[in-house]
Protein backbone atom coordinates (compact mmCIF):
# COMPACT_ATOMS: atom_id res chain seq x y z
CA UNK A 1 0.00 0.00 0.00
CA UNK A 2 1.17 3.63 -0.68
CA UNK A 3 3.22 4.96 2.48
CA UNK A 4 0.86 8.14 2.76
CA UNK A 5 -1.96 9.24 4.68
CA UNK A 6 -5.77 8.17 3.84
CA UNK A 7 -6.64 12.13 4.58
CA UNK A 8 -4.36 14.51 3.78
CA UNK A 9 -3.68 17.58 5.70
CA UNK A 10 -5.61 20.44 4.24
CA UNK A 11 -3.65 23.15 2.32
CA UNK A 12 -6.13 25.10 0.48
CA UNK A 13 -10.05 24.51 2.05
CA UNK A 14 -13.04 23.91 -0.24
CA UNK A 15 -14.01 27.00 0.95
CA UNK A 16 -11.14 29.16 -0.11
CA UNK A 17 -11.68 27.24 -3.31
CA UNK A 18 -14.83 27.61 -4.08
CA UNK A 19 -14.76 31.80 -3.36
CA UNK A 20 -11.30 31.64 -5.48
CA UNK A 21 -12.93 30.43 -8.60
CA UNK A 22 -16.14 31.96 -8.12
CA UNK A 23 -13.51 35.24 -8.61
CA UNK A 24 -11.32 33.92 -11.41
CA UNK A 25 -14.81 33.57 -13.04
CA UNK A 26 -16.04 37.18 -12.72
CA UNK A 27 -12.53 38.70 -13.61
CA UNK A 28 -12.44 36.02 -17.30
CA UNK A 29 -16.16 36.93 -17.60
CA UNK A 30 -15.36 40.61 -17.68
CA UNK A 31 -12.19 40.10 -19.71
CA UNK A 32 -14.17 38.43 -22.38
CA UNK A 33 -17.50 40.36 -22.18
CA UNK A 34 -16.90 40.92 -25.85
CA UNK A 35 -15.76 38.16 -27.00
CA UNK A 36 -17.40 37.16 -30.68
CA UNK A 37 -18.49 33.62 -30.10
CA UNK A 38 -17.64 33.12 -26.81
CA UNK A 39 -15.05 31.18 -24.81
CA UNK A 40 -13.45 27.79 -25.43
CA UNK A 41 -12.70 26.19 -22.43
CA UNK A 42 -10.00 23.67 -22.90
CA UNK A 43 -9.26 21.39 -20.06
CA UNK A 44 -6.15 19.74 -19.75
CA UNK A 45 -7.30 16.22 -18.52
CA UNK A 46 -7.09 14.38 -16.34
CA UNK A 47 -6.29 16.80 -13.31
CA UNK A 48 -8.50 19.90 -14.70
CA UNK A 49 -11.60 18.09 -14.96
CA UNK A 50 -13.03 19.28 -11.63
CA UNK A 51 -11.82 22.81 -11.73
CA UNK A 52 -13.24 23.47 -15.54
CA UNK A 53 -16.31 21.64 -14.42
CA UNK A 54 -17.08 24.45 -11.31
CA UNK A 55 -15.16 27.22 -13.74
CA UNK A 56 -17.48 26.79 -16.77
CA UNK A 57 -20.83 26.44 -14.60
CA UNK A 58 -19.63 29.78 -12.52
CA UNK A 59 -18.66 31.91 -15.67
CA UNK A 60 -21.53 34.47 -16.34
CA UNK A 61 -20.64 34.55 -19.84
CA UNK A 62 -21.20 32.03 -23.06
CA UNK A 63 -18.73 29.01 -23.13
CA UNK A 64 -18.05 25.71 -24.59
CA UNK A 65 -15.80 22.87 -23.63
CA UNK A 66 -13.69 20.23 -25.22
CA UNK A 67 -10.62 18.50 -23.61
CA UNK A 68 -6.84 17.70 -24.84
CA UNK A 69 -5.24 14.38 -22.64
CA UNK A 70 -1.14 14.44 -22.73
CA UNK A 71 1.25 12.05 -21.42
CA UNK A 72 4.90 12.49 -20.20
CA UNK A 73 7.89 10.96 -20.56
CA UNK A 74 9.82 9.37 -18.18
CA UNK A 75 11.69 11.65 -15.93
CA UNK A 76 15.11 11.24 -16.37
CA UNK A 77 17.31 11.28 -19.48
CA UNK A 78 16.94 12.72 -22.88
CA UNK A 79 13.10 12.38 -22.79
CA UNK A 80 12.99 14.45 -19.91
CA UNK A 81 10.43 17.35 -20.02
CA UNK A 82 8.79 15.62 -23.30
CA UNK A 83 5.03 15.43 -23.86
CA UNK A 84 3.26 13.57 -26.45
CA UNK A 85 -0.55 14.43 -26.92
CA UNK A 86 -2.66 10.95 -26.32
CA UNK A 87 -6.12 12.65 -26.74
CA UNK A 88 -6.66 15.23 -29.12
CA UNK A 89 -9.92 18.70 -29.76
CA UNK A 90 -12.63 17.43 -31.29
CA UNK A 91 -13.08 20.69 -33.50
CA UNK A 92 -11.06 23.34 -34.80
CA UNK A 93 -10.07 26.08 -32.58
CA UNK A 94 -9.08 28.81 -35.30
CA UNK A 95 -10.56 31.74 -34.58
CA UNK A 96 -12.23 30.97 -31.44
CA UNK A 97 -11.36 32.68 -28.03
CA UNK A 98 -9.44 29.50 -26.16
CA UNK A 99 -9.04 29.72 -22.77
CA UNK A 100 -6.56 26.87 -21.63
CA UNK A 101 -7.90 25.19 -17.83
CA UNK A 102 -4.94 23.35 -15.98
CA UNK A 103 -5.46 22.02 -12.72
CA UNK A 104 -1.31 22.67 -12.03
CA UNK A 105 1.61 24.04 -13.15
CA UNK A 106 4.91 22.85 -11.84
CA UNK A 107 7.78 22.56 -14.11
CA UNK A 108 5.39 24.20 -17.28
CA UNK A 109 6.60 21.53 -19.68
CA UNK A 110 3.11 20.67 -19.95
CA UNK A 111 1.16 23.83 -20.46
CA UNK A 112 4.73 24.76 -22.94
CA UNK A 113 3.62 22.55 -25.14
CA UNK A 114 -0.27 22.92 -25.10
CA UNK A 115 0.08 27.01 -25.59
CA UNK A 116 2.47 25.89 -28.93
CA UNK A 117 0.23 23.26 -30.26
CA UNK A 118 -2.60 25.21 -29.66
CA UNK A 119 -0.94 28.82 -31.18
CA UNK A 120 -0.02 26.82 -34.48
CA UNK A 121 -4.26 26.55 -34.81
CA UNK A 122 -4.23 30.41 -35.19
CA UNK A 123 -7.26 30.58 -32.09
CA UNK A 124 -8.78 34.55 -31.72
CA UNK A 125 -6.98 34.19 -28.54
CA UNK A 126 -5.32 32.19 -26.73
CA UNK A 127 -4.99 32.48 -22.16
CA UNK A 128 -4.17 30.00 -19.35
CA UNK A 129 -5.93 29.95 -16.11
CA UNK A 130 -4.47 27.60 -13.76
CA UNK A 131 -5.71 26.59 -10.17
CA UNK A 132 -2.64 25.98 -8.74
CA UNK A 133 1.22 26.96 -9.47
CA UNK A 134 4.02 26.32 -8.24
CA UNK A 135 6.53 28.91 -9.17
CA UNK A 136 9.83 27.33 -7.10
CA UNK A 137 9.82 24.07 -9.45
CA UNK A 138 9.73 25.78 -12.99
CA UNK A 139 11.97 24.79 -15.73
CA UNK A 140 10.51 26.81 -18.46
CA UNK A 141 8.40 30.14 -18.63
CA UNK A 142 5.06 30.34 -19.73
CA UNK A 143 2.34 32.94 -19.83
CA UNK A 144 0.21 32.16 -16.83
CA UNK A 145 -3.30 34.72 -17.18
CA UNK A 146 -5.30 33.42 -14.42
CA UNK A 147 -4.23 31.78 -11.50
CA UNK A 148 -6.21 30.30 -8.40
CA UNK A 149 -3.00 29.88 -6.02
CA UNK A 150 0.59 30.21 -5.65
CA UNK A 151 1.89 27.14 -3.58
CA UNK A 152 4.98 25.94 -2.02
CA UNK A 153 7.05 22.98 -3.40
CA UNK A 154 4.81 20.36 -2.16
CA UNK A 155 2.85 17.62 -3.15
CA UNK A 156 -0.21 17.79 -3.57
CA UNK A 157 -4.08 16.08 -4.08
CA UNK A 158 -7.99 16.54 -4.32
CA UNK A 159 -10.19 18.93 -6.70
CA UNK A 160 -8.97 16.54 -9.43
CA UNK A 161 -5.03 16.61 -8.32
CA UNK A 162 -3.93 12.64 -7.73
CA UNK A 163 -1.41 10.70 -6.08
CA UNK A 164 -1.25 7.64 -8.67
CA UNK A 165 -4.71 8.01 -9.47
CA UNK A 166 -5.88 8.80 -5.78
CA UNK A 167 -7.46 11.40 -3.91
CA UNK A 168 -8.68 13.21 -7.03
CA UNK A 169 -12.40 13.65 -5.67
CA UNK A 170 -11.78 15.28 -2.54
CA UNK A 171 -13.28 18.60 -2.22
CA UNK A 172 -10.25 20.42 -1.19
CA UNK A 173 -6.58 20.47 -1.55
CA UNK A 174 -3.95 18.95 0.27
CA UNK A 175 -0.68 18.17 0.99
CA UNK A 176 1.09 14.91 1.24
CA UNK A 177 4.20 14.56 2.96
CA UNK A 178 7.60 13.66 0.90
CA UNK A 179 7.99 9.98 0.45
CA UNK A 180 10.74 8.33 1.95
C1 LIG B 1 -0.19 17.19 -14.23
C2 LIG B 1 -1.03 18.44 -14.41
C3 LIG B 1 -0.38 19.14 -15.56
C4 LIG B 1 1.06 18.69 -15.45
C5 LIG B 1 1.89 19.79 -14.89
O1 LIG B 1 -0.65 16.20 -15.07
O2 LIG B 1 -2.37 18.14 -14.67
O3 LIG B 1 -0.94 18.77 -16.79
O4 LIG B 1 1.13 17.58 -14.58
O5 LIG B 1 3.22 19.41 -14.77
P1 LIG B 1 4.40 20.16 -15.50
O6 LIG B 1 4.16 21.64 -15.33
O7 LIG B 1 5.61 19.68 -14.74
O8 LIG B 1 4.41 19.75 -16.93
P2 LIG B 1 -0.29 14.66 -14.89
O9 LIG B 1 0.84 14.32 -15.81
O10 LIG B 1 -0.07 14.37 -13.44
O11 LIG B 1 -1.57 13.94 -15.44
P3 LIG B 1 -3.07 13.95 -14.89
O12 LIG B 1 -3.60 15.37 -15.02
O13 LIG B 1 -3.77 13.00 -15.80
O14 LIG B 1 -3.05 13.51 -13.45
Amino acid sequence: MPNHPSHPQVLISQERIQARVAELAQTIARDYADAEGGILLVGVLKGAFIFLADLARALPVPNAVDFLALSSYGANGAARGAVRIVLDLRASIRGRHVLIVEDIVDTGHTLAYVQKMLTVRQPASLRTCALVTKPARREVGVPLEYVGFEIPDVWVVGYGLDHSDRYRTLPYIGALPAET
